[in-house]
């Protein structure tokens, strides 16, 4: 369903290159495919390495390479770009490309190709603000560069203002969030993502092991889909993506009472977070001191959100996710039974390939009739393939 862009990805040398592998990752989760060009004052800022390994291919760097001539030569690479992107964009690269300088591989290719060019700018806020600086945009935007930020807040230098690069999350739905179809436009989702955490005394607590990237990456997603989403977090430090109204909560009851406030008007519920299954039943106001040798916690039953989102009176459509260590599908199928949802999505939470804090995951989707497994990939591009299925079944329960 996604056209595979062929995508350049220039990096220049500013502070914000920390962020153009993560750029990379994601423009590729939405289905491109990405080469990297980086300057010699990028690879100050991080490395070459890092780069040929989020993308997969090596990393060109200079414009006289013998190796990469014979390879895929800066002709072929400005030829094979369908789309460049240029994040980050210093305020001399930018200068150079409006004089059409062409003293480095990037400038080079640049104007050599027909491809679409696009600058996300960063930069310290007076630079940004130099007269100099925006006439050379100007003159880029005369020439049918689209330009993708800056980001307001604060920056490197410590001053804050206009100049921080635009998110990587941001910059890739704006390119590339075309190729998913608008097909959740309107509706509109709950989503509750991350752990919970439930307090025993002022620096102690429970939780539950979770990294939130799955239910950040289907928040990403379903933004995608054109959904209207109310992401309800536990503490997880993650940016918010695009388009997505954030609630953060701390404790099982708080995340409970959040998704109470904002089902009613809900079409559809998906429950990512690892909730408590218990709390303590006394909150102690100050730090529990380590006088005895062994100390006893009575823990109180949590209400299972869940389920009471699905016993409500008119429901949303319901989808719950099953993190197993063993006999993953069985469990999975009792879950979705006994919580009475529409659907469970089962994954392996055992061992270095399970789902904790990585990037990638392989699940299984259960409905009363089906069984849908989706192979090993990147959690933004299972949500993809999740949403696809859960819009297929809400547009047959929703004609
Ligand atoms: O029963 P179990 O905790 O394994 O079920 C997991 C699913 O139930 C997840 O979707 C989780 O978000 C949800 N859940 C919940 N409230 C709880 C416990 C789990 O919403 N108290």
């Amino acid at each position: 369903m996604r056209k595979n862009k062929q995508v350049l990805v220039g990096i220049t040398g500013g502070i914000a290159a920390y962020k153009s592998p993560d750029l990379v990752r994601r423009l590729m989760d939405r289905g491109a495919d990405v080469r990297v060009v980086m300057t010699e004052s990028a690879c100050e800022f991080i490395t070459p390495l890092t780069l040929q390994a989020v993308s997969g291919h090596p990393v060109h760097q200079h414009l006289l390479d013998a190796e990469a001539e014979s390879g895929m030569g800066h002709i072929e690479l400005a030829r094979w770009a369908e789309m460049i992107v240029i994040a980050p964009s210093t305020a001399n690269f930018i200068a150079k490309m409006a004089t059409g300088k062409a003293d480095d591989l990037l400038t080079t290719l640049i104007l050599a190709s027909k491809a679409e060019i696009v600058v996300a700018p960063a930069m310290n806020r007076q630079m940004w603000q130099n007269p100099t600086t925006q006439e050379n945009l100007e003159t880029l935007i005369e020439r049918g560069v689209r330009i993708i930020g800056p980001a307001e807040g604060g920056q490197a230098c410590g001053e804050i203002g206009l100049g921080r690069m635009t998110e990587p999350d941001e910059i890739a739905q704006e390119l590339l969030g075309d190729g998913i179809p608008k097909s959740l436009t309107g509706v509109r989702v709950v989503l509750t993502a991350g752990p919970t955490w439930e307090a025993i005394d002022p620096v102690r607590g429970i939780t539950n092991r979770s990294s939130g990237k799955m239910g950040f990456a289907l928040a990403e997603a379903a933004s995608d889909f054109g959904a209207e989403i109310i992401l309800i977090s536990g503490p997880v430090s993650l940016e918010t993506p695009q388009g997505v109204e954030r609630i953060n909560v701390v404790s099982s009851q708080d995340m409970f009472t959040a998704v109470h406030e904002h089902i009613t008007n809900a079409d559809i519920f998906i429950g990512v977070a690892a909730v408590s299954d218990y709390r303590p039943v006394m909150i102690s106001e100050q730090k529990i001191k380590k006088v005895e040798d062994s100390m006893e916690l009575k823990l109180v039953r949590n209400p299972d959100i869940l389920r009471s989102v699905a016993e409500l009176e008119d429901p949303p459509f319901t989808v719950g996710f099953a993190a197993e260590t063993e006999c993953i599908d069985e469990n999975a199928r009792i879950k979705l039974t006994n919580k009475r949802i529409d659907m469970i999505v089962a994954n392996n939470v055992a061992g270095e390939e399970g789902a904790f804090d990585n990037d990638c995951n392989q699940i299984t989707v259960h409905t009363e009739n089906q069984s849908i497994p989706i192979e090993r990939k990147s959690k933004y591009q299972l949500s993809v393939e999740l949403l696809e299925i859960i819009v297929s079944l809400w547009e047959h329960n929703n004609p």
